[in-house]
């Protein structure tokens, strides 16, 4: 059973200076709420409930935002503002938050592995909080999507995403033959190749479930494209053994790691919740 979900947040969000300057970019909010609590919101969707957290310097208000505030509390109670704080106790009720920092910015991999010591020995999830996906109404969230598929086929599962062939130079791109409909077993994987050298046009979003031996598997994984240790590569040496699937998920995904993808969250987000 997967119980925890990892968030690798050292990042310094520098696409969203000067925002980012003095707040982690995974607390920049879509409307109310901070790109963070969305994941762990879907996390606990799927049944999760140990949130690990991989941070850094300057990230201190993710730790405060997942924690009571007592004069916040004290100011608002019985007052008719009371329920803007509902969500976000919920969430602090239902799951225990651990964190570790990340010193050195070396590659998602390297955040990865950093984790290893609030992980354990045990499967565990991924979630990228910068890409931000909303359930679909009848699948539920894409990362219980992906634990369905994890509890069948027991092994590391990504999900993808088919993208326009220009844009695969921003993802990770896999390759595989489809075993069942929209579920591939992985043959290759390739970190942001350039249009022209991409297998596939099916990209790797931020949702991983990742079996225990990565971590042993990372710690043996060079630096590859922009000199950083890449998840992907460490999933290939998975995938060479048969054992990464990829799934397509059903829902929306919007990149609010880039302006363009943040803007079209906001707008997704204002129409559903107030305009409907
Ligand atoms: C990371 C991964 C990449 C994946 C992407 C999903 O890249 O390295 O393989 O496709 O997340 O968002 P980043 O966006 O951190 O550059």
């Amino acid at each position: 059973m997967i119980r925890k979900c990892l968030f690798p947040a050292a990042g310094y969000g520098t696409r969203f200076l000067p925002a980012t300057k003095a707040t982690p970019k995974e607390m920049l909010p879509v409307l109310t709420k901070p790109l963070i609590q969305y994941g762990v919101e879907e996390a606990l969707e799927a049944g999760l409930d140990t949130m690990a957290i991989v941070t850094g310097r300057g990230k201190r208000a993710i730790e405060d935002h997942f924690d009571i505030s007592y004069e916040l509390e004290h100011q608002i109670k019985g007052t008719s503002k009371e329920h803007y704080l509902t969500e976000i106790r919920d969430v602090i009720t239902k799951c225990t938050f651990s964190y570790t920092r990340q010193v050195e910015m070396k590659g998602l991999g390297h955040a990865i592995l950093t984790g290893e010591t609030l992980i354990g020995k045990e499967s565990f999830a991924v979630i990228l909080a910068d890409d931000l996906c909303d359930n679909d109404s009848e699948a539920g969230g894409v990362l219980s999507q992906m634990i369905k598929v994890y509890n069948k086929y027991k092994c590391s599962i990504v999900a993808i995403e088919e993208v326009h062939k220009k844009d695969t130079n921003k993802y990770g791109v896999i390759d595989g033959e489809e075993i069942e409909n929209g579920v591939f077993r992985v043959s290759d994987m390739v970190e942001k190749p350039d249009p022209e050298n991409a297998p596939t046009n099916m990209a790797i979003i931020g949702r991983y479930i990742l079996t225990q031996d990565i971590f042993d598997i990372l710690k043996d994984t060079k630096p590859g494209k922009s000199g950083e240790v890449q998840i992907t590569d460490a999933l290939l040496e998975q995938a060479k053994q048969g054992n990464v699937v990829a799934c397509k998920f059903k829902g929306k995904r919007f990149d609010c790691g880039s302006i363009d993808g943040f803007v079209e969250a906001t707008n997704y987000f204002y129409n559903r919740e107030y305009n409907e």
